[in-house]
């Protein structure tokens, strides 16, 4: 049986047009380039409840309907100046830049944390808007 006959294509051009298609559908996924696991950021949610949690205020603002929230628009909350004049909502491409880096974001902010890995920040979003509607 002759193999390469099967397809029109040498096999090299047709593994070129395939990594072609992956590259496609990866970027088709949004802005942070990644689908969110809501059930995996539950877990990762672990490491901001030190500082969070959904329903009540501690040493960070609760996230009660966070996604697409004002930012620093949580009453009874003391936020710095420079978050909460900010102007940001928290839209998910801009909870995915918080994420990456507050600071890069807000000069003068009081949240020191970040998550570098982009899984990682699209896996906690997911969590956040399934979970803190
Ligand atoms: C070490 C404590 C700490 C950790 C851990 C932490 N945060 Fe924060 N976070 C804060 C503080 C403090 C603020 C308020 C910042 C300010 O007023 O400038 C804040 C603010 C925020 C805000 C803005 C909320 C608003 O009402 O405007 C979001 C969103 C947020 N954090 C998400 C997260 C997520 C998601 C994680 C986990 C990946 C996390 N934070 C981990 C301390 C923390």
């Amino acid at each position: 049986m002759n193999v390469r006959s099967s397809s029109v294509l040498p096999r090299s051009t047709t593994s070129l047009a395939l990594a072609a298609i992956t590259i496609a559908l990866l970027c088709a996924a949004g802005p942070a380039g990644a689908t969110g696991n809501a059930a995996r950021g539950q877990m990762l949610y672990k490491g901001c409840a030190d500082c969070h949690s959904i329903n009540e205020n501690g040493v960070g603002p609760m996230h009660k309907g966070v996604v697409g929230r004002k930012a620093g628009s949580v009453a009874g909350y003391d936020y710095s100046p420079d978050l909460k004049n900010s102007g940001i909502v928290w839209t998910e491409e801009n909870l995915d830049k918080w994420l990456t880096g507050p600071q890069a974001m807000v000069p003068e902010t009081k949240m020191f944390f970040d998550v570098p890995d982009a899984q990682d920040r699209a896996d906690i979003i997911a969590y956040l808007k399934e979970k803190a509607r």
